[in-house]
């Protein structure tokens, strides 16, 4: 069993119902875990911050709205994520482009899910545009997280099929039942190598 104190602290954010982030913490319960998540930040209160706040693991929220434009707001988050110093940033469902002040803090040491095979499908609406094309397989990217829209280093990919029965939520669900497992084996991963 690797000594809590020396496993990696990992950081995430969210903007919904958090389901990668319960993967990755039902991971973290196993005893051989390189990796443990340190805090949790939302950019609203999304369901998915009860997860953490179960375990009494630190959570914030991040609210744009709260703040007078942009720049402030993403100076705002890189402080939040300065408070938990974590070595890997996870981005799991968070539905915000984060800015300079974090690229600048954490670049390559920030990863993203996607529900699409990327470069296919990038953006918000990564479901409902494999859906509406008509794919036959559609998937999902865990990706390093760059300036750009979804355009980071492919660290994995799984495929996913579509089901001519498949609505956008019954697509998205199955997408998440791979999605969990790769995003907990990539976090895995980078966090034994460090
Ligand atoms: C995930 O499929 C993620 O790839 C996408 O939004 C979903 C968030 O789900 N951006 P959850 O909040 O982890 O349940």
């Amino acid at each position: 069993m690797r000594h809590p104190v020396t496993r990696t602290p990992v950081a995430v954010l969210i903007s919904g119902t958090g389901s990668n982030l319960a993967a990755l913490l039902r991971a973290a319960q196993d005893q051989d875990c390189p990796y443990t998540v340190v805090g949790v930040i939302a950019d609203r209160d999304a369901s998915g911050l009860e997860h953490a706040r179960a375990e009494g693991i630190p959570t914030e929220v991040v609210r744009l709205g709260d703040h007078p434009d942009r720049p402030a707001w993403d100076q705002a988050l890189a402080r939040a994520m300065a408070r938990l110093d974590p070595q890997l940033v996870v981005l799991a469902g968070f539905m915000k482009l984060v800015g300079p002040p974090l690229l600048e803090a954490y670049g390559g040491r920030i990863i993203n899910t996607h529900p699409a095979l990327l470069p296919s499908f990038p953006g918000a609406h990564g479901v409902r545009d494999a859906l509406a094309h008509g794919v036959k397989v559609t998937g999902v990217s865990v990706i390093e997280v760059d300036a750009g829209v979804d355009t980071g280093r492919i660290l994995a990919q799984a495929p996913v099929e579509v089901l001519d029965t498949d609505t956008e939520e019954s697509l998205h669900e199955r997408i998440k039942r791979a999605e969990q497992p790769l995003l907990v084996d990539v976090v895995r991963r980078l966090t034994a190598a460090s």
